[in-house]
């Protein structure tokens, strides 16, 4: 079971970071395959917290390979501060690989993603305003520039040169704001292709050739799947393919190579910046649970919108990503409700929908339809095993295997590493012992 895909179900934020870092210690290699420093993974160990933007999840493993691949597009003085974080921090960055065919985030995609926002007023769709859109949007007009271009710095002015004329001409007369200058963009990329150039390899082959190892990857998704370009919530979305799908593209590896695919959900739904939320309480419950379970976002800071657990979108989850199971995260935050709802559907005008609606519109006004189950009171962070959790607290987990008619492998009670129930021992005993590493195949 080498290849393994953790992914986000809602809107981010559901605690990849804390499922890859934990799963990480089986791990040979950890893989990003999409997004940017849009995301933000936090890893608590022993009380310290790390918040990860583009290194991989797993970069707290002395010995296991993190990779950045082809798909994620990096902003390189984000990447270094990152390092320089975690050097500090006394984590050692040697096993970091960058793929060649990755791209780069640029000074003008974050001076254009801000200035897009702004352009839209009320309609923004509250970008992190990292140039995450901008970045993806020049890749695919094939005018971006990789990570290979600062192997060579040559091509990389060249390539500069050409599309920064485009850009400031789009900053000055269309936003009227101050162009960029050539000279300081080029002097600071070349700092840090000194600083990042020992990194970069085509790492696709590096993935494959473990794979055919045997040795065990995970890719760890960012954001989530109601914010995936073709799947998600269009227009409010990020710019690439969050789902498990993403993997073969964002890393390239084959779609066989695939072999078991974990949705990360929080145990109630949150999102940030706009779009439809079907479920969100804009009311006391909202506020406490975004202050129980401190939703603020790890890369902006903003507060995070908060509601109830949406049984319909994490069914369009299974669905998308061929999920095998559920980690569910951050149940202890629902310690202490007298009562606990559950989306089972929602009703929009006088029809009833238990899938996502195919209208964007309908998302947007449906009401959704609950079910409201007993909560309970007792304090369950420090609890290890499924069966000693009260049992309204499981019935709430079984509702959601029901609901959903997906398995829960996991359930995490506390954002410490050692603050998980594997509920399901078979799969405890395929993730967490180790089998036999075959040789290598030629
Ligand atoms: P990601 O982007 O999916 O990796 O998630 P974030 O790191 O942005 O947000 C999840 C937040 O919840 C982080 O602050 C985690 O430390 C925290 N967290 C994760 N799991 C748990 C849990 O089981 N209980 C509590 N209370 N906090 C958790
Ligand atoms: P992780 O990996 C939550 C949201 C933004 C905005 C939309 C588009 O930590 O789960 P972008 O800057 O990507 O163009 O913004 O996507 N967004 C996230 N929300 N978690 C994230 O990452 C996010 N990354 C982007 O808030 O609504
Ligand atoms: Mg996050």
């Amino acid at each position: 079971m080498p290849g393994i895909v953790v992914v986000g179900t809602q809107w981010g934020d559901e605690g990849k970071g804390r499922i890859t870092d934990l799963l990480a210690s089986q791990a040979d290699m950890v893989v990003r395959y999409q997004g940017g420093d849009n995301a933000g993974h936090t890893v608590v160990l022993d009380g310290v917290k790390f918040k990860l933007h583009l290194i991989p999840s797993g970069i707290l493993y002395p010995n296991v390979m993190c990779v950045i691949a082809n798909g994620v597009v990096i902003n390189p003085e984000v990447l270094i501060e990152e390092l320089t974080n975690l050097e500090n921090k006394g984590v050692s960055t040697k096993n970091l690989r960058i793929s060649c065919n990755a791209h780069l985030v640029m000074p003008y995609h974050i001076v254009l993603d801000k200035a897009g926002e702004y352009r839209l007023g009320k309609s923004k769709i509250g970008t992190t305003h990292k140039g995450i859109g901008p970045a993806y949007a020049d890749k695919a007009a094939r005018s971006g520039i990789r990570t290979q271009d600062l192997l060579d710095l040559k091509i990389f002015r060249t390539k500069l040169e050409e599309i920064l004329k485009f850009k400031n001409a789009v900053i000055e007369k269309v936003y009227e704001l101050e162009p960029l200058d050539l000279e300081v963009i080029f002097n600071k990329y070349k700092d840090y292709a000194d600083i990042i150039g020992k990194y970069i390899v085509d790492t696709s082959f590096l993935i494959n050739k473990s794979l055919d190892e045997n040795k065990r990857v995970l890719f760890e998704g960012a954001q989530g799947t109601l914010l995936d370009i073709d799947h998600g919530t269009y227009p409010y979305v990020t710019s690439s393919s969050t789902i498990s799908g993403g993997v073969c593209v964002g890393a390239g590896v084959g779609p066989g190579r695939l072999d078991e695919v974990i949705g990360v959900a929080k145990a109630y739904t949150t999102r940030v910046g706009s779009g439809p939320f079907p479920t969100e309480e804009v009311s006391k419950i909202g506020d406490y649970l975004r202050e129980k379970g401190f939703e603020y976002g790890t890369t902006t800071g903003r507060p995070r919108r908060c509601g109830w657990f949406d049984s319909v979108i994490l069914r369009y989850s299974a669905m998308i990503n061929s999920l095998d199971s559920i980690a569910i995260t951050k149940l202890d935050v629902l310690s202490g409700l007298d009562s606990i709802k559950i989306c089972v559907g929602y009703k929009y005008k006088d029809h009833v929908f238990y899938d996502l609606p195919p209208h964007q519109s309908i998302i947007h006004k449906c009401e959704p339809i609950y079910q409201e189950l007993k909560g309970w009171n007792r304090d369950i962070s420090s609890l290890k095993s499924f069966k000693d959790l009260p049992e309204e607290t499981q019935n709430y987990i079984n509702r959601i295997e029901e609901l959903v008619k997906v398995p829960v492998s996991m359930i995490s009670v506390g954002a410490e590493r050692s603050q998980i129930i594997i509920k399901d021992e078979a799969l405890k005993q395929r993730l967490f012992e180790r089998h036999m590493r075959s040789t290598l195949i030629v």
